[in-house]
């Protein structure tokens, strides 16, 4: 299937690892031009290096920006060209409980999952109507409306970027633009994999024997009962980021591997 995403231009927050890495992976497939970013310099300056050497012709470009700090994301805007696609991927969380979890923690969740993708569709979502087409894809999760005990502020984060993003999509009315989210499931980033591989060493089980008791345990609702890849969530991002997606609007389309539940 062709994607029609030839010299597209795309920024996706958060990419030197993870979800958004792969996304970038697949853009660059796809013949985009890819602008990629993490907090530092450094991690976005390894992150690209890997990147051309996967793809020695590949149209990469890394921009360092931190999105608990205003001004920083003010920089980043400034040196971004006009996009095509702009995909809200960053997203922090902590496990806490909801009596511990300061201001501080709630803000910093709202700074970094909200206002990022707030402040980026502010910008960019503009001038796409102006050209009358683009893309903005936001990245929610599962945890959006299982709302897990002890992610409460990260869950609510979730929730709010529903909200947006639909919000967003009631001003495409009409346009070649288009504003959804996507809502994955637990998938198996580099984070996910040293987190179960701490807790196998700790509780002297198999990695294996950790995923199971963590699907039977934690997200018993799952009907995957695996944690999902990150190529299957990012595929997923590409192709409704893609020209060939137009039919989709104003949609929270689930990668949840069945957690969420319902029909629709
Ligand atoms: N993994 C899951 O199971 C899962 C499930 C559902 C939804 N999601 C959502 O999917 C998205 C991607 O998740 P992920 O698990 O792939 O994330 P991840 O592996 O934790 O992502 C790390 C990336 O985020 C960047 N980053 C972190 N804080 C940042 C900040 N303040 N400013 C700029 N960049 C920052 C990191 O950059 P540097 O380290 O280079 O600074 C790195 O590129 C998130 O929105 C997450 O909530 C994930």
């Amino acid at each position: 299937m062709d994607l029609k995403l030839r010299n597209k231009t795309v920024f996706i927050s958060g990419s030197t690892s993870g979800i958004g890495f792969s996304v970038a992976q697949i853009f660059l497939q796809e013949e985009a031009i890819v602008y990629i970013n993490g907090r530092t310099d450094k991690s976005v300056t390894k992150a690209v290096e890997r990147l051309k050497a996967e793809f020695p012709n590949g149209k990469i470009k890394g921009i360092a920006a931190d999105f608990s700090n205003v001004e920083s994301i003010e920089r980043l805007i400034k040196q971004l060209p006009e996009i095509d696609i702009l995909i809200n991927n960053v997203g922090i969380y902590t496990s806490k409980s909801f009596f511990e979890t300061t201001d501080e923690d709630w803000q910093h969740h709202l700074e970094v999952n909200v206002m990022s993708g707030v402040r980026l569709s502010r910008h960019f979502l503009p001038k796409m109507l102006k050209k009358n087409w683009g893309r903005i894809i936001f990245v929610s999760s599962e945890c959006a409306t299982l709302i897990p005990a002890d992610l409460i502020a990260y869950g609510t984060s979730k929730t709010a970027i529903l909200a947006v993003s639909r919000g967003l999509a009631q001003l495409t009315k009409g346009t070649g633009v288009i504003v959804n989210t996507v809502i994955p499931g637990s998938t198996m980033t580099e984070g996910a994999e040293q987190f179960l591989s701490n807790l196998a060493r700790k509780e002297n089980k198999s990695i294996p024997q950790v995923e199971t008791d963590f699907f039977t345990k934690v997200r018993p609702s799952s009907l995957l009962q695996r944690f999902a890849s990150v190529e299957e969530i990012a595929n997923t991002i590409v192709y409704f980021s893609s020209p060939i997606a137009a039919a989709t609007n104003g949609a929270a389309i689930k990668l949840d591997g069945g957690s969420i539940g319902g029909i629709i």
